[in-house]
C-alpha cells in the first residue's frame, strides 16, 4: 500500500506537544498511517529537530504533499540535517582560510596545496548553505517539516584570529580523519562486496583549523618547507584539512548515492541525483588538492606537537597504485557482483556502508561531533534511521 502523509498543520514546537497535536490529527485521519509511523522512527528527539510548516495548508500545497511518500519526507529531511552539518563545518573552515577568510596564516598554508584552495572552501561552503536552504525549503513546499539544529548549536570556536565566537554544531579541533577512502579509490575491490582498505596516513587526533593565535601567530608565513615550529604546526592542520575536506566529500557523494535508491518520487530523485553530483564534484576537486600535502615540493611535513607526519605517497614504501598522489579518478573495481567486468563508480552504496547512520556513524569516530550532548545524537540517529527505513514505491 502506498503510504500518505497525513497533511500539515503542527503549530508546536516541543516535541511533546508536537506528538500530541499528531496524536489529535490522527484520529481526525484516521486508517492514514504516515504521519504517526513516521514519528514513531524519529522518536520524540528526532520530532524536536523538525520545525513545523504554517497552521493552515493550501489546497495547492497539499495536493503535492500527497505525491510525496513518508520515506521521501524522511531522505530529505535527513539530508536537510547532513547539509545543516556540513555547512556548519565549511563555515569553519571559510571563516578562517576561506578567499574573505581572518586568518592569514592559514590561508597561506592552505595555498601551499594548491593557490585556489581559499576560492575553493568559500565556493564549497555557499554550495553547502544552498543544499540545506533548498531541501528545507523545497520540504515546506510541499507541506512536510523543516529540519533545524540550531538547539545544538554549542560547540566552541577556535579562538584563532578569524573564527567568529559562536557556538557550532561540529567540532574540527581534534579530528580522527579516516583516510581509507584514499587506498578504497585505487583498489580495483568494494567494500560493498567485502572489501577492507588500509589508511593512507594515519591522522589521530589532529586539529583541521588553528586553534590559537599562541601556537599558530595568524602572520607567520608559510614557506615550503616549512622553517619554524609555528610553520609547522599550521603546514600540518591545513593538510589535515585537506585530508578532511576530500573524507566530507567523498562521504556526501556515497550517502546521496545510497539514499536515491530509496526514493520514490522521480522529483525528489532529481534533487538527490543533482545534489549528489555536485558531493562527487566537490570530493574529485578535494581529492586531487589533498594530493600535494603528499607529494613533493611539500611531503614531509611534521606536526610539532602532535609527532604526525605527511610523507611522501610517490616514494617508497609508498607510491604504486595504491598510493600515487595523481591517480585521482576512480579506478575501475567490482561491482554488484565479483564475476562482472570492474567498473568506475562511487562506492560504497550500499544502506550498510553509506547510508544515512553509516554516515553519522563515520563522522562521529571522526571526532566531528565531539563534545555533542546525548539528544544531538539521538535526534540526528533518529533522522537517519528513519531515511534509510524508506522503501522505493513505484507506482
Ligand atoms: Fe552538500
Ligand atoms: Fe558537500
Amino acid at each position: 500500500m502506498k503510504k500518505q502523509n497525513t497533511p500539515d498543520a503542527l503549530s508546536t514546537v516541543t516535541a511533546e506537544a508536537q506528538v500530541s497535536a499528531t496524536e489529535n490529527l490522527d484520529s481526525a485521519w484516521n486508517g492514514v498511517v504516515g504521519r504517526r509511523a513516521f514519528l514513531k522512527g524519529v522518536g520524540m528527539t528526532g520530532a524536536a529537530a523538525l520545525i513545523p510548516t504554517a497552521l493552515t495548508t493550501t489546497g495547492a500545497m497539499a495536493a503535492r504533499k500527497a505525491a510525496l511518500t513518508d520515506g521521501d519526507v524522511a531522505i530529505l529531511q535527513f539530508l536537510a540535517a547532513a547539509e545543516l552539518i556540513e555547512t556548519d563545518l565549511w563555515q569553519q573552515y571559510n571563516e578562517l582560510g576561506g578567499v574573505d577568510g581572518g586568518n592569514a596564516s592559514y590561508q597561506a598554508a592552505l595555498s601551499n596545496l594548491d593557490g585556489d584552495m581559499p576560492q575553493y572552501i568559500a565556493d564549497n561552503t555557499d554550495d553547502e548553505m544552498s543544499h540545506a536552504a533548498f531541501l528545507n525549503a523545497y520540504l515546506e513546499s510541499m507541506g512536510a517539516e523543516q529540519v533545524n539544529l540550531d538547539a545544538f548549536r554549542t560547540l566552541p570556536s577556535s579562538k584563532a584570529t578569524g573564527a567568529q565566537q559562536i557556538g557550532r554544531l561540529t567540532n574540527l579541533q581534534k579530528l580522527n580523519v579516516d583516510t581509507s577512502w584514499y587506498t578504497r579509490y585505487r583498489s580495483t575491490q568494494n567494500s560493498d562486496l567485502g572489501a577492507t582498505f588500509p589508511q593512507a596516513i594515519t591522522i589521530k587526533n589532529e586539529p583541521a583549523i588553528p586553534l590559537n593565535d599562541t601556537e599558530t601567530p595568524p602572520g607567520t608565513s608559510q614557506p615550503v618547507p616549512p622553517d619554524s615550529t609555528a610553520a609547522s604546526r599550521m603546514q600540518a592542520i591545513a593538510n589535515t584539512a585537506g585530508f578532511h575536506f576530500a573524507y566530507i566529500e567523498q562521504g556526501g557523494a556515497s550517502l546521496y548515492t545510497s539514499l536515491s535508491l530509496k526514493v520514490s518520487s522521480l522529483e525528489v530523485l532529481r534533487i538527490v541525483v543533482s545534489i549528489g553530483g555536485v558531493e562527487v564534484d566537490h570530493f574529485g576537486l578535494w581529492h586531487d588538492k589533498c594530493g600535494n600535502a603528499v607529494a613533493q615540493p611539500l611531503a614531509g611535513v611534521t606536526d610539532p606537537k602532535t609527532g604526525l607526519t605527511f610523507p611522501d605517497l610517490n616514494a617508497p614504501p609508498f607510491g604504486g597504485e595504491q598510493f600515487q598522489t595523481n591517480l585521482i579518478l576512480p579506478e575501475p573495481a567490482s561491482f554488484i557482483r565479483k564475476n562482472l567486468p570492474p567498473v568506475s563508480v562511487i562506492r560504497p552504496s550500499l544502506t550498510e556502508n553509506a547510508g544515512a547512520v553509516a554516515t553519522i556513524e563515520s563522522f562521529t569516530a571522526d571526532l566531528l561531533f565531539e563534545g555533542q550532548t546525548p539528544q544531538f545524537f539521538r535526534t540526528v540517529m533518529a533522522l537517519a534511521r528513519a531515511a534509510d527505513a524508506a522503501e522505493r514505491q513505484v507506482h
